[in-house]
């Protein structure tokens, strides 16, 4: 039932803010992380881990990047991303002190099952980051942490991104309390930024109507780029990917910093581009290098597309258009940023007439390797 939404994924990208919020609630406990499922992995195993791979196909190998900058930071532990059906065939190096992560919205995605299965052979530990309750990959690993994003419908993943990412914010933070990497203050801290997210996307999805004029007057673009740095790099890739399955428009993301070693070729006048730019409050100062990238590209003729902070006026003169996302720490900034993606790939989609919840060719879960 769409409910009155005129696609499925209209009706799942509106609830994005209730995605987050849902995978929260029963894993805080006075004001710390603590997640009752996690009793599979008990706090010595979590100890005594000295390496997490991610596994995943598609847009959850980019919830699984963006907890990889996270649980890195929080827990500081060496975090390793593969696609799925890349892991297994290449004899990874696996010990019973690596934890296999994998994520998957449907929990049948069968080369992320297999991955699975191969890691346990091998003897690792595995963490099944999973939206469906009972589906085979949870059934087959020895934890499972599930998002609360309620049934995914619409092939193109939205809700199910944002409430992985929380999910696997949630998993760092308990591993960092445990490993005691994060002090219970900064802990508390990182709560509740994570609490405040639902309420801020609420907010971004009012920049809906604005998109969708955007994507009006781009409908016969052929080309799109995407940049983003740090955790915007996967929010980068997100956007692409969207663009591909939803609109059949040739999209790539790029990580920024990597412009000038190639991508920066591409830009001809008219380029559309679309760039994540990171909060002018960011300590590692990529606010800067991003805004210098903007210059870059636009001096070469590009149309800019920032999503960009609230109040940061630095992006002003360079962007031919801006999106505004809430004040948030750098952390938080890809659950915020990759909805006016979703919502671009949608409406992209729409003013090309396409079946946005059915693309052609794409199947909701791939059930064969
Ligand atoms: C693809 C879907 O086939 O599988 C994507 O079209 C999805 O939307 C990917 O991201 C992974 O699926 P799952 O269920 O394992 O998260």
């Amino acid at each position: 039932d769409k409910g009155g939404w005129s696609s499925f994924m209209a009706k799942e990208i509106s609830e994005e803010p209730e995605a987050v919020a849902k995978t929260i609630i029963g894993r805080v406990e006075d004001g710390l992380v603590r997640i009752p499922e996690l009793e599979g992995l008990d706090a010595d195993t979590l100890r005594d881990i000295d390496r997490v791979v991610v596994i995943a196909c598609g847009t959850a190998a980019y919830a699984g990047m963006v907890g990889k900058y996270a649980i890195e930071q929080w827990a500081r532990v060496p975090v390793d991303v593969e696609l799925a059906h890349e892991f297994r065939y290449r004899e990874p190096v696996l010990t019973e002190r690596t934890l296999v992560v994998s994520i998957s919205q449907s929990g049948e995605t069968m080369d992320t099952l297999m991955a699975v299965k191969y890691a346990r052979e091998q003897g690792a530990r595995t963490l099944s980051i999973c939206n469906t309750q009972g589906a085979t990959i949870p059934r087959e690993s020895d934890a499972v942490v599930y998002t609360h994003a309620g049934p995914e419908v619409a092939v193109a993943s939205t809700k199910a991104f944002v409430a992985q990412i929380t999910a696997m914010y949630l998993f760092g933070i308990q591993l960092g309390q445990v490993r005691g990497t994060l002090d219970d203050s900064r802990a508390r801290g990182l709560v509740r930024e994570l609490q405040a997210v639902p309420d801020k996307l609420a907010s971004v999805l009012a920049s809906g109507e604005r998109i969708r004029e955007m994507a009006k007057w781009m409908a016969d673009t052929q080309s799109v780029l995407f940049l983003g740095r740090h955790v915007g790099y996967p929010v980068a890739l997100e956007g692409a990917l969207k663009l591909k399955e939803l609109a059949y428009i040739h999209a790539e993301g790029f990580a920024a910093g990597e412009l000038k070693h190639g991508p920066i070729a591409l830009i001809e006048p008219g380029q559309i581009v679309f760039v994540i730019v990171p909060s002018p409050r960011d300590p590692n100062s990529l606010h800067a290098k991003v805004v210098s990238n903007i210059q870059e590209i636009r001096a070469r003729g590009a149309r800019v597309i920032a999503i960009a902070e609230q109040g940061d006026a630095a992006v002003l003169p360079h962007a031919d258009e801006v999106i505004r996302i809430p004040l948030a720490s750098p952390f938080f900034e890809p659950l915020l940023a990759v909805v006016p993606l979703h919502i671009f790939g949608m409406e992209l989609a729409a003013a090309k007439g396409l079946d946005v919840d059915q693309p052609r060719n794409l199947a909701k879960s791939v059930t064969v390797e």
